[in-house]
């Protein structure tokens, strides 16, 4: 069935909007993800793309490890139960009680992404007597194709240490007495389709290891970060990402067997999750035909924020198709979901699905306009079976 299979009688009985999540497809996805993956390498679940305690416990429990950036989101991680050892802490500002936190909880890597934030590190490791396993964030200068909010890797990006300056970086580090040096953290950016930008990263994770083992430097693991897309234009032809294809770039592109390390979040999450909404209001306009939804940019900011697609579905009618510029009630005119969707014609009270909406839906979502933050509503895993 095109539109996805959704417990309309369930939803009726709960207040809108909300996020509907399909637990048994993010069950699956982790399955795969484990299929493909080689026994020394160690994917991290990225938490900024959504941090729900329900979401997080499943992929815990999947034996996955956590991609965090703040002192809360490491909080979240240990009490979703995630191993400390398993949580990867990268972000270009992080706070001197993020840093103590990290280190009294015993977490397995502070990502650094600047010299300064190195000496403020190695003095917080040095007052709470403990070394901080330390890799530095490295900024390639490689453009992914992608949206321009979102790439991160090239060199006028405010991330990581660029790539030709790292190695004073790292033998600065190499005499601390606080920080042990582990390996180099990459990240290019995200909803990244077209895997030679993969293969570009890995070129030049090649020649930067090169250069730094001809100085002497051991590198003992890579972490490439995250950035895998999904297909937001047709989530039912897709629903699981092809983790196949951009795995076997890394295992055919980085010279010699590294361990490496993965921080996926998008392509684990996003086709999971739906928004899920009503229609306020059908008005026609002069030239145009509004759908007011119940739910607005505070609740997924991704299409006002970036102009993202998500695919828009009438799930209550099999009526006439029409078009419709799909809004939200706040006071902005960018509270746009989509202009000119086609879908089944659009009464008062129909639940509307905003598709592809796990990642970066609920975990972006604001009070704005002093509006209650969405609800989670899950479709759980029988237990017999995982469909
Ligand atoms: N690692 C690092 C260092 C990152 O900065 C990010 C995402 C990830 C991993 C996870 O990337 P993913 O696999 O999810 O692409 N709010 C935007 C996306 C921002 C991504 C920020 N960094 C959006 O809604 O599209």
């Amino acid at each position: 069935m095109l539109k996805g299979n959704y417990p309309l009688e369930r939803f009726s009985g709960i207040n809108t909007p909300f996020y509907f999540y399909d637990l048994p497809l993010l069950q699956k996805t982790l399955d795969a993800i484990t299929q493909e993956t080689r026994a020394s390498w160690k994917v991290h679940y990225a938490l900024k793309a959504n941090a729900n305690p329900v979401i997080l416990q499943l992929i815990a429990k999947a034996g996955f490890g956590a991609d965090c950036v703040s002192g809360g989101e490491i909080r979240a991680a240990l009490g979703a139960g995630f191993a400390p050892e398993s949580i990867v802490y990268a972000g270009v500002g992080k706070a001197d009680w993020e840093i103590r936190l990290g280190l009294e909880e015993g977490i397995g890597r502070f990502n650094v992404e600047s010299e300064a934030e190195l000496e403020v590190i190695e003095d917080v490791a040095a007052a709470c007597g403990s070394v901080a396993p330390v890799s530095f964030r490295v900024n390639p200068d490689i453009g992914a194709h992608t949206l321009a909010g979102i790439t991160t890797g090239l060199a006028e990006n405010k991330f990581g240490i660029y790539h030709a300056q790292v190695d004073t970086v790292i033998r600065k580090a190499m005499q601390m007495p606080h920080v042990r040096f582990c390996g180099l953290h990459f990240h290019i950016g995200s909803q990244i389709l077209d895997m030679t930008d993969f293969v570009a990263l890995c070129n030049r994770i090649n020649d930067i290891c090169a250069r730094l083992e001809r100085q002497g430097i051991t590198v003992g693991d890579i972490n490439v970060g995250g950035g895998l897309g999904i297909e937001y234009g047709h989530p039912n032809h897709l629903p699981i990402a092809d983790f196949k294809r951009y795995f076997q770039v890394f295992s055919k592109h980085i010279d010699g067997h590294r361990p490496l390390h993965f921080e996926l979040g998008r392509s684990i999450v996003a086709p999971c999750g739906t928004l899920i909404a009503r229609v306020l209001y059908v008005k026609a306009g002069l030239s145009r035909q509004f759908a007011i939804l119940d739910a607005g940019m505070n609740d997924l900011v991704r299409p006002a924020m970036y102009h993202a697609v998500h695919r828009i579905e009438n799930l209550s009618s099999d009526g006439p198709e029409a078009a419709y510029d799909v809004v939200g009630p706040i006071c902005e005119s960018s509270d746009v979901f989509g202009k000119g969707i086609i879908m089944n014609e659009c009464r008062r009270g129909d639940f509307i699905a905003i598709r592809s909406a796990g990642a970066y839906g609920e975990s972006m979502a604001s009070c704005y306009n002093a509006r209650p933050l969405p609800g989670a509503v899950f479709e759980e895993i029988l237990e017999s079976g995982r469909d």
